[in-house]
């Protein structure tokens, strides 16, 4: 009888919406508090009612993106990890406006009309590692505003107009302590005319201050003692030009912006990566080691010829790794050992050398029967061009000692100590090792036990 009262209220509610049309926040807080009176299961979903609340990975999250709000609900769960509010009509963030979502890791503000940002906007948040202010209305702001977030690693501040004069002074400050690598790294000067484009992280912070009567330079605004620190270098900065969503999943989109190297100041929380459509021809160690959540990673259609050793360290829970239209040969020894997770790995379109250097990869292969694999077919040597590289790994154990013949065929490739280059067999994981993949250990090779 109660559920059915309830259903209908809601029915009712929903119908009256169109003509309540898009108002301020007061009409919703309304709509909210008259639910929220009624019982108590579901009570969650309903009170907030136009965002979607959800879980995902254990964190939860509440999405009231494109809701033409003004102002946080008093109504809304307390205990969410991420808030989406991008695409609102938020103009002002004010005193304790976030204070009772204490778990908050993440919250997006991106593209309202925010034009204003009071000191304490964010007391409370000491979790939040995530800030997302871009493509809003913002001129100035102190450093205060970022002091209770103690655990930020993560702030967007581009597509501002920012104000470079004094009062701006203890925020760019603290944006060019270098131990915030990841903090406004795009934001730029909106005004005056002759800083107009700069930087805030590159600005020279003496001229803020210089010929503006109002010097306050405050004094625990110089972060580096009143000395600038020195510049950061930062390659591409690719990562402006990239778009940042937090929802459905923290994904970059960074295909098609002409990068030639992996942006250095990944986001760590991602779990999409979209690198694909640039021209990326190699891939050094340690460039993922803080996108620890990565899940999918795409680098196909890049220009990729070389991935080093530990190139993919710390992506321990990627499942998806697209290296496919690239111009890879083969991969160096080791460089799928910490893809513990890896499920699905698309190959296709590479030039495949099958000579000795590929059977790494097959002998990774074979020790992960998890991974589905595609692509994968010789397009070198001759004789073995269209061959399924697998099958040319089969031929050469299966006719060995072919070491002679296969190291003639000049690819150069071949390296040093071609001899004893059997596929590499150790076996990790049982005793059903196929005969036909010898247990021949070269010397060279560091076997490296999974876990
Ligand atoms: C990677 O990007 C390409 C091109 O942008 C796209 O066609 C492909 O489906 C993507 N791969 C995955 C696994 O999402
Ligand atoms: C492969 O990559 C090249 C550029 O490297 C691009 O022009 C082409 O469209 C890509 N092909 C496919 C099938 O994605």
């Amino acid at each position: 009888m109660r559920l059915l009262a309830t259903l209908l209220l809601l029915l009712l509610l929903r119908s009256a919406e169109p003509r309540r049309g898009p108002r301020s926040g007061a009409a919703e807080r309304g709509a909210g508090g008259r639910v929220r009176g009624r019982g108590r299961a579901g009570v969650m979903r309903r009170q907030t009612q136009e965002c979607k609340e959800y879980m995902e990975a254990g964190e939860k999250y509440l999405d009231c993106q494109d809701r033409q709000l003004t102002n946080v609900m008093q109504d809304w769960p307390k205990d969410i990890h991420h808030l989406l509010l991008a695409r609102n009509k938020i103009q002002v963030l004010r005193d304790n406006m976030f204070s009772q979502f204490t778990q908050l890791k993440s919250l997006d503000l991106q593209q309202n009309d925010i034009s204003m940002v009071e000191n304490r906007a964010f007391s409370g948040l000491s979790q939040l590692t995530t800030l997302l202010l871009q493509h809003n209305g913002l001129k100035t702001a102190g450093e205060e505003v970022l002091l209770p977030l103690r655990r930020l690693t993560y702030l967007r501040l581009y597509d501002n107009p920012w104000s470079c004069r004094c009062s701006l002074d203890s925020l760019v400050r603290t944006l060019q302590v270098p131990s915030n690598r990841n903090l406004g790294n795009y934001g730029k000067c909106a005004e005056p005319l002759s800083l107009r484009g700069q930087k805030l992280r590159k600005l020279s912070v003496e001229s803020l201050c210089e010929g503006n009567n109002q010097v306050d330079t405050s004094p625990g605004g110089g972060v580096g003692g009143g000395q600038i620190p020195p510049p950061i270098k930062v390659k591409p900065e690719a990562t402006s030009t990239c778009h940042t969503y937090m929802f459905p999943k923290p994904l970059l989109d960074c295909s098609n912006k002409d990068l030639n190297n992996i942006p250095s100041d990944l986001p760590a929380d991602l779990v999409k990566m979209d690198l694909s459509r640039n021209t990326i021809k190699h891939l050094r160690p340690k460039q993922f080691l803080l996108s620890k959540d990565l899940k999918l990673l795409n680098l196909s259609s890049n220009s990729l010829h070389r991935i080093d050793t530990a190139a993919f360290a710390g992506l321990l829970y990627l499942r998806e790794l697209d290296l496919s239209n690239n111009s890879l040969h083969y991969f160096q020894y080791g460089v799928l050992e910490d893809l513990y997770f890896l499920r699905k790995l698309s190959l296709e379109n590479n030039p495949w050398i099958c000579d000795y250097n590929i059977h790494y990869l097959i002998y990774w292969l074979k020790h992960h029967p998890g991974v589905f694999y595609t692509g994968l077919i010789c397009s070198e040597p001759r004789e073995f061009r269209g061959w399924r590289v697998e099958e040319y790994v089969k031929t050469y154990n299966g006719e060995c000692p072919k070491d002679r013949q296969i190291g003639g065929v000049d690819t150069g490739q071949g390296g040093p100590g071609g001899t004893d280059n059997e596929a590499v067999g150790e076996t990790v994981e049982g005793q059903d090792e196929p005969q036909h993949l010898k247990e021949n250990k070269p010397k060279k090779f560091e076997i490296i036990r999974l876990r």
